[in-house]
């Protein structure tokens, strides 16, 4: 798709527009550049997006409703909000309808606290000291920082355990170290897409339990969920089953 895109484009630069693509195509076509991208590399690029784009945020949404349909009080309060705001059938889903919702926000940063991507990786290009330790990290140096266990530890999250989308509300978020919370990575390579996916998987979920809820199955398993041991995201073994009811 990428390869018959990229052609269409260069046959018909009337066609352009100014897009993802387009700036990726537009690295190949200016002067005196440092680095221009190749065509496999413009390729990588487009597959990397499918790949960190949508896979995370209905991984993201499959833990999302798992939590709610085991915890009922929590989808009830997030229920409560969404009804504020969409008080008739017909009121339409907007952005900044959804950006007023601050359960939800908190709803969703806990779901991600407890089930993050299990690994950020980073290659260490020069030889570093890590301040206060004796430890230096040689040039070339993999390092691995796991968001799931900064993000489980109870001297950061007292009961880590336990689903409390409270604990993101402004005035006990505020004690925290910025690096506490890290499912969407840190620093200058950290996720492109961290404004853009909780608002998509926001939207999810609103338009869902203004007219559903979620609720445990036979085959949902307990509360506390099996994980895949597979390399890559954090799923659940066999995958997430729950049952849908409409909202009476
Ligand atoms: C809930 C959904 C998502 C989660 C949990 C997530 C998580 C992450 C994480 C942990 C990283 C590595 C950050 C680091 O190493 O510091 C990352 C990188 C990245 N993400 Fe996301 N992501 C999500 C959605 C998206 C979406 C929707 C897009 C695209 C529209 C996207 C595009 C990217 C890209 C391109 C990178 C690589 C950035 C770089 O290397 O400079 N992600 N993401």
């Amino acid at each position: 798709m990428a390869k018959q895109s990229m052609r269409q484009r260069l046959e018909h630069p009337e066609q352009r527009r100014s897009d993802y693509l387009q700036l990726l195509l537009n690295t190949r076509r200016e002067d005196g550049q440092r680095r221009c991208l190749t065509d496999d590399e413009i390729i990588a690029q487009c597959l990397l997006f499918y790949f960190a784009g949508y896979d995370t945020t209905s991984n993201a949404l499959a833990w999302t409703a798992r939590l709610l349909a085991f915890h009922p009080h929590q989808q009830e309060r997030l229920q409560a909000e969404i009804d504020g705001k969409l008080t008739s059938k017909e009121d339409r889903i907007t952005f900044d309808m959804v950006n007023s919702m601050p359960y939800l926000d908190n709803v969703l940063s806990e779901s991600l606290r407890l089930y993050p991507n299990p690994q950020l990786s980073r290659c260490c290009t020069k030889s570093y000291h890590l301040p206060g330790t004796d430890i230096i990290l040689p040039q070339n140096c993999m390092v691995y920082v796991s968001p799931y266990g900064v993000q489980r530890d109870p001297g950061l999250y007292p009961n880590p355990d336990a689903f409390d989308p409270d604990r993101f509300l402004p005035e006990v978020k505020a004690n925290r170290h910025a690096c506490a919370w890290l499912p969407f990575g840190q620093g200058p390579r950290n996720c492109i897409g961290m404004r853009f996916a909780p608002l998509q998987a926001k939207l999810a979920l609103v338009a869902i339990l203004r007219r559903y809820s979620f609720v445990p199955g036979a085959r949902s398993g307990g509360a506390v969920p099996e994980i895949d041991a597979a390399p890559g995201l954090l799923k659940e073994k066999g995958g997430t089953w729950l049952k849908v009811v409409r909202r009476g």
